[in-house]
Formats: C-alpha cells, structure tokens, sequence
C-alpha cells in the first residue's frame, strides 16, 4: 500500500499504463513544487527501465499542449500541472495525438459540461483514465498533497510494478516530495497535514528526513546569525530585526562563543544547548518588547531536514531547498533546479547559489515597490500592477509576500499584475486561510474572470493565476470583484 491509501488504485492504474510506453515525454511546471515533481517522477521512470525525455512550462495552456503534441511521443506524462488543462488535453487524446497521464493537485477543469466532485471516482472525466489527483477524492491540493506528492505517490506505485525493485520502493524520494509541499506553502501552522504527513513518515523511516521542532527563520542552514536575526522580518522584533547592529548586541549579550577563527556561526554549525540559549533569549525578547503572543508562537515550529544533505547548504533546509529551485525555474533556469534535485551537487548546486542570491535582491525590491506605490483598494479585492517592474514568474511570490503587511489588507484578496509582454498580461492572486473558510475559491475567481476578458486562469482556492489580453486588467479586476463578492456573500 502507498502513503495515500485512497490514491492507490489509480496510482498503480498510472504505472502500469506507464510500464507499457516505449518511451515518455515528462512535462512540468516551472517552480519548486513542478521542480521537485520531475525529479521524483524522472528517477522513478528511471529505475522502472523507462526511457525519458524532461521538459519544463511556464503555464500550460492550448499552445503549449499543441507543442507538446506536435513531438513524436505516445505517452506524456503531466506532473504538477495538466488536471487544469483536462479539456484540451482530452481533445489531444481523442484525436490520438497522444494518451496522457496526469499527476497533479490543481483544480481540474471541467469536461463534457462534466464537474469533477470530491465524492469520488465516479465524475473521472472518461477520456482520461490516468488521472491522478487528490482533489479527486476529497483531499484538499492546497494543503494535503502537492505536485511532488503526487508524483511520488505514483513513484511508489512504478516501484511496485516496474520490472526491477528499487532500493525502500522508491521511499527516498520522499525528502524530494517535501520540499514540493513546502515550496508550494502548504504547511498549515507551520506543519504539513493531510496525506503529506504519509510520506514525511516514510520518509522518516527510510532514513532521509528528520521532523523536528525548531526556530522557524528562513536561512539556519546558511546565513550567519546576525543576519538570520537582522533579515527575520516575518516576526518583527525590535531592536534585533532589520538591525544589523542590534542583533549582534543581542547575540554578544548571551555568554556563548558564535564565533569561529572570527567570523559567525550559522544556525546549523550550533550545538543543541546552544540553539536553546538562543532560541529562549529570542522569545524573551520578543515577550518584553511587546510582540502579540500569536506571532512569538510563530517564531519556533516543525521543521524539515533532510539528512542526507550536507550540512550548511540550502539542500538541507526542505524551506531553503525550495527557495533555492525556485530561484533557478523561475529564471529560466529549469535545468539547473532539476539537476540539483537528481543530486548533481558540484557545478549545478553552485549556479543555482548565485541565482538564488538574484532572486533573494528581486523578492525584496518587489516587496519594497508594492509597499512604495501602495494598491488600489475595491471594495472586495485590493491589487497593483507592477508593469515590466516585477518578473510575471514571481510576481505570485511578492504578492502573498506582501499580503498583511503595512497598507495590505489581510481581509481580501491581493490581485498583482505583470506585464508578459505587448499582448499578455499575467495576473497573481493570493488569500488567506480565514477568506477561504468564508468560501473565497481563487480558482474559480481567476478562471471565470479571465475567460470573461478573453483569457484564461486556474490554480488553488487560495492561491491561482490567470493570463489575460494587455488592457483588459480594470475589466478583470471589475470581473474579479464581483465574483469574489459572491463567494463571500458580500453586497456588490
Ligand atoms: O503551481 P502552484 O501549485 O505553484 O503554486 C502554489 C502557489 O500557491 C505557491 O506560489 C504558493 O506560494 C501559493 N500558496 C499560498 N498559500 C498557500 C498555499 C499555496 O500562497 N496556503
Ligand atoms: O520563494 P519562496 O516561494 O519559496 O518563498 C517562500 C517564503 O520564504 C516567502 O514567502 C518568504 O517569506 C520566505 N523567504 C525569505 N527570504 C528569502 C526567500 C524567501 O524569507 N530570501
Ligand atoms: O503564477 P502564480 O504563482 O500566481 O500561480 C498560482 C497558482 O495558480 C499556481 O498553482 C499555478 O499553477 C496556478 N495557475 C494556473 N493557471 C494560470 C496561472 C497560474 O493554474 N494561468
Ligand atoms: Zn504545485
């Protein structure tokens, strides 16, 4: 049995259909969770004898699959994207191009006037048969089981049913599997939940992960702790974040000696007791310069480590390693991302390091023009755009970055615009827990919106996105607006 019991039979239903290609074109997303989903399926096509060609898309709309059926492959194989797309990409198979297999966790499209429910099988749109997705049957793909998840439970179904046995069936994926469902946020409270906790345990017990409970901070793995303290800005604290200055005379205030042959210590580089000193006069601080009793609560969580990962690399951090391949596929840099996760860990590792720190300077300077030029406020979405300002590729990122902080209203929806070139415009959205409690479903939101101005969209409840003809952004905010003021029942 895999880590997802209710996902088992189609699991071993995609295999087999898998174990009968000659050959299979894999396509997938460009971010951490599409990254991470190509890793574990490629390895995993790999040991079952299954010859296997990668390749990478930004969005995955009509042109795109006609370009993915115009090559010479029966067989494609969709991770992390495609259940969205289900519409035209039956049309594919129907006319034969080819026959897909689809391991994904969005949204999927409706076929044949057909609407997916989360009952059951019973709706699996007929055309496609290979359809392996948690919203399928009633997990949620926000926050139960991510791309990569998917994708590994279908590597353990290609264990079972491939032609030689790998090592654990396949279960030392599951570390790659993890940094899929951080990369794509789906922690709640700081700790994965649903199916993900499936393949954290065998993970666990195939010896490559570690679940722990630790500072949350971006950056143990990796920064010096100055400035693991100074750039900690998602729990301000005063005195010690965004200042350099105070946070090392809060660090030389403790009696400890962080400091090697004269320069700091990481996080990772400390001994337990050490961390505990540290983590205590954190809290303490935080507790007599006011900070709310919800927010200190944030600042120590689960943790992810991958422990066949070098210590003091981004690899060993499931957060940092997400980061980190978001910094190459979002770049147009796929191939490095990718290499990383297959565990080329010398010339491709230290590409990726230096995009990373180009992607780091763009989330910062994306941050500080949304809070410089502020956002338009309506009645119930609120959303800025960013021109040619801000990449259209991590424009996503800024915005659910930006939501909650100073003069972004954490009550609605953030819509971010980005120019994608003279014709098109990419449009982000992102909500929050609480709004999708209220029956916020961005999904349908950027969807019906788009597709009302000429364009198109999809995603997750909470988070989705949207591509629409340039000029047409205050039609679709216009669009979008009362849409969202249905779902929440608010009078437009
Ligand atoms: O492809 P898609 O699944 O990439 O992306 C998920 C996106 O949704 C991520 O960019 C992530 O930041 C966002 N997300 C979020 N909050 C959640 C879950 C996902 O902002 N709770
Ligand atoms: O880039 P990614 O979507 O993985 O970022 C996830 C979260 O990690 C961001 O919302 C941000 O809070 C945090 N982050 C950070 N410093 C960075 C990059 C990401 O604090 N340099
Ligand atoms: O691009 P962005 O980070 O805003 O995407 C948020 C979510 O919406 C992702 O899961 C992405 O795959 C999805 N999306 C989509 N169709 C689009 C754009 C984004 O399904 N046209
Ligand atoms: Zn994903």
């Amino acid at each position: 049995m895999g880590p997802v019991p209710d996902l088992d039979d189609v699991a071993t239903a995609c295999a087999q259909r898998l174990c009968r290609a000659d050959r299979v074109l894999l396509a997938s997303h460009i971010d951490a969770d599409g990254l991470t989903s190509a890793a574990v399926a490629s390895l995993a096509l790999e040991r079952a004898g299954i010859p296997f060609e990668v390749v990478f898309k930004k969005q995955l709309d009509e042109t795109e699959i006609a370009s993915i059926a115009a090559r010479e492959y029966d067989t494609v194989l969709f991770t992390d994207f495609g259940s969205g797309q289900l519409d035209v990409i039956s049309e594919h198979e129907r006319a034969g191009d080819f026959e897909p297999v689809i391991a994904d966790h969005h949204q999927p499209a409706v076929v044949d006037g057909q609407r997916p429910s989360a009952s059951g099988t019973d709706s699996h749109p007929a055309e496609t048969e290979f359809h392996l997705n948690p919203l399928l049957v009633g997990l949620d793909g926000a926050s139960e089981l991510s791309g990569a998840g998917a994708s590994y439970v279908l590597a353990r179904a290609l264990a079972e049913v491939g032609e030689t046995e790998p090592p654990d069936g396949n279960r030392d994926l599951a570390g790659l599997a993890v940094v899929g469902a951080v990369g794509d946020m789906q922690a709640v409270d700081g700790e994965l939940v649903g199916a993900n906790t499936g393949i954290v345990e065998e993970g666990v017990a195939a010896g490559v992960l570690e679940e722990g409970t630790d500072l949350t901070l971006y950056g143990k793995q990796t920064r010096p702790l100055p400035k693991l303290l100074e750039y900690a800005t998602e729990v301000p604290i005063p005195g010690i974040s965004n200042d350099e200055a105070g946070a090392i005379r809060f660090l030389e205030s403790l009696g400890l000696d962080l400091k090697r042959s004269g320069e700091w210590r990481t996080w990772a580089d400390l001994t337990d007791d050490e961390r505990q000193t540290v983590a205590s006069a954190l809290v303490q601080r935080a507790v007599e310069r006011g900070v709310p009793a919800d927010d200190i609560q944030t600042l120590i969580g689960t943790t992810y480590t991958l422990t066949e990962e070098p210590t003091g690399t981004e690899l060993r951090d499931a957060s940092e390693f997400s980061t980190l391949l978001n910094a190459t596929a979002r770049y147009e840099r796929a191939d490095v991302g990718l290499a990383v996760c297959r565990g080329d860990r010398e010339a491709a590792l230290d590409r990726a390091q230096t995009l990373l720190s180009n992607h780091r300077r763009n989330l910062s300077e994306g941050l500080t023009l949304i809070q410089e030029r502020g956002v338009t406020h309506e009645d119930n979405v609120q959303w800025f755009d960013a021109g040619s300002a801000i990449r259209e590729t991590i424009v996503g990122i800024v915005a659910g970055m930006a939501l909650g902080t100073a003069g972004v209203d954490a009550d609605k929806p953030i819509l971010a615009f980005a120019s994608k070139d003279d014709d098109e415009t990419k449009v982000s959205s992102r909500g929050t827990g609480p709004l999708v409690g209220r029956g916020l479903d961005l999904s349908a939101v950027m969807r019906e919106a788009a597709r009302s101005v000429g364009g198109d969209g999809g995603g997750h409840d909470i988070a989705a996105g949207a591509t629409v003809p340039a000029g047409e952004e205050q039609a679709f905010v216009d669009a979008a607006d009362e849409i969202v003021a249905d779902q929440l029942g608010n009078k437009s």
